[in-house]
């Protein structure tokens, strides 16, 4: 016996006032950015006013949503919505278009940006030239994902759309996306940057001065391992950033729990493969467990078959009958045809059945089906085309 799959209708979620955030999360390639830019498309077309977070587009695709500069602003998509211009021109009364706006996530700059936001203008300055701060905003495992999270938050207080769609980087583990702002907070109150800051605290030489009598041991070995210059780095960065730890905190707090309101949805999404299924399996218990607000799971890159009721076997019986035919020559081009139909069902029922297995771990979680495109997507048609399979 095999699950019935609960559908999905992503269509429902978008339609709904409210959803005002959605969440494309899952393991890398299986089609996040793609997906949460056909959401976006698909709203705004729909007439919302959406705003898309986008991490790393294909540049492609980015240039045709108007994304040229990495400057963490959201900028219009040329051609959607209220910024399409034959719809200005035909100006249809009755169903007033909706917008979209998409930005690319700068994780450097969002990171400058809450600096000089919190910092007085000297202050800020001192710490963007820290050669330790830049290594971190820019390369600390868990940024780019506390990043994303920030940003969302900024967008959700700014209050200008009424609908995000978030996509999210791709993530190694499954945790690592809702761990993120726990996980930089807990570095930047780790034992050791306290051990390392507090003598720093005490004000420049004097300082240091009892860091080295009171931890000479400890310090000793950390500057053997780190070397001196970054273990003062490490204290100047901290010791100005001091005042701004609560913010930090306060501010990942006020994310996690917008993310477990009922106006947020989370899209876990997946290609049919046994590995990303795997993952997709994942994430979906680490949203339960987290009281997260699961939507359900995309399946991206589904094959089917236009001629589906002709089974893999009968073709290559047939396949077999045309071979054993005196006139092989004509039949070539049938027998092609045949075995690449044999093909793409087998490839389709094993599809079938990694999802059937999913379900039947998932009972639950409702599922819907995109197609995969003959060509990879790069332009709002192509966003346009995965859009029309949220109707399903
Ligand atoms: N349904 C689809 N049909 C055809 N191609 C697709 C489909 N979905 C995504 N793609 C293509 O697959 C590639 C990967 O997609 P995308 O960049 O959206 O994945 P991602 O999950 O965001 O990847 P990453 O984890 O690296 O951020 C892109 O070239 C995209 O055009
Ligand atoms: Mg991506």
């Amino acid at each position: 016996m095999t699950a019935k799959k609960p559908l999905l209708s992503v269509d429902k979620l978008i339609d709904d006032r409210r959803t005002r955030i959605i969440v494309c999360c899952g393991s890398g390639g299986v089609g996040k950015t793609t997906i949460a830019a056909a959401i976006g498309l698909r709203a705004a077309e729909r007439g919302r006013h959406v705003v898309v977070l986008t991490v790393d587009p294909a540049r492609r695709l980015a240039q045709s949503m108007g994304l040229t500069a990495l400057d963490n602003t959201p900028r219009p998509v040329p051609g959607v919505g209220a910024n399409a211009h034959e719809q200005q021109a035909n100006g249809s009364e009755a169903d007033p278009p909706g917008s979209m706006h998409a930005m690319m996530l700068d994780m450097k700059r969002t990171f400058d940006e809450i600096v000089e936001a919190h910092a007085d203008p000297d202050r800020a300055a001192q710490i963007l030239a820290n050669p330790f701060y830049q290594s971190l905003s820019s390369s600390f495992a868990g940024t780019q994902e506390y990043m994303a999270m920030e940003k969302l938050g900024q967008l959700r207080r700014a209050d200008e759309w009424d609908l995000i769609v978030v996509d999210t980087p791709p993530s190694r583990s499954a945790l690592d996306f809702l761990d993120a702002p726990q996980r930089l907070g807990r570095f930047l109150d780790g034992r050791l940057l306290r051990l390392l800051v507090a003598p720093a605290k005490l004000g420049g030489r004097t300082g240091l001065r009892v860091l080295n009598a009171g931890f000479g041991m400890v310090t000793g070995v950390i500057t053997k391992i780190i070397g001196s210059q970054v273990l003062r780095d490490v204290q100047t960065f901290v010791s100005a950033m001091d005042t701004m730890f609560g913010g930090f905190r306060e501010r990942a707090e006020y994310t996690y729990r917008l993310l477990r309101t009922p106006g947020t949805a989370f899209l876990v999404i997946a290609a049919p493969e046994h590995d990303a299924l795997r993952e997709a399996s994942y994430f979906v218990e680490r949203l339960e467990r987290d009281g997260m607000p699961l939507a359900g799971l995309v399946l991206n890159r589904i094959h089917k078959s236009p001629a589906a009721r002709l089974s893999a076997a009968r073709s290559l019986a047939a396949v077999e009958t045309l071979q054993g035919l005196p006139d092989g020559d004509s039949s070539t081009l049938a027998i092609t045809a045949l075995r690449l139909h044999a093909e793409r069902m087998r490839q389709a029922s094993a599809e079938r059945r990694l999802a059937e297995r999913f379900t039947a771990a998932h009972p639950l979680v409702p599922v819907a089906q995109i197609p995969a495109q003959p060509e990879d997507v790069h332009d709002l048609d192509g966003l346009r085309l995965i859009g029309a399979a949220f109707s399903d």
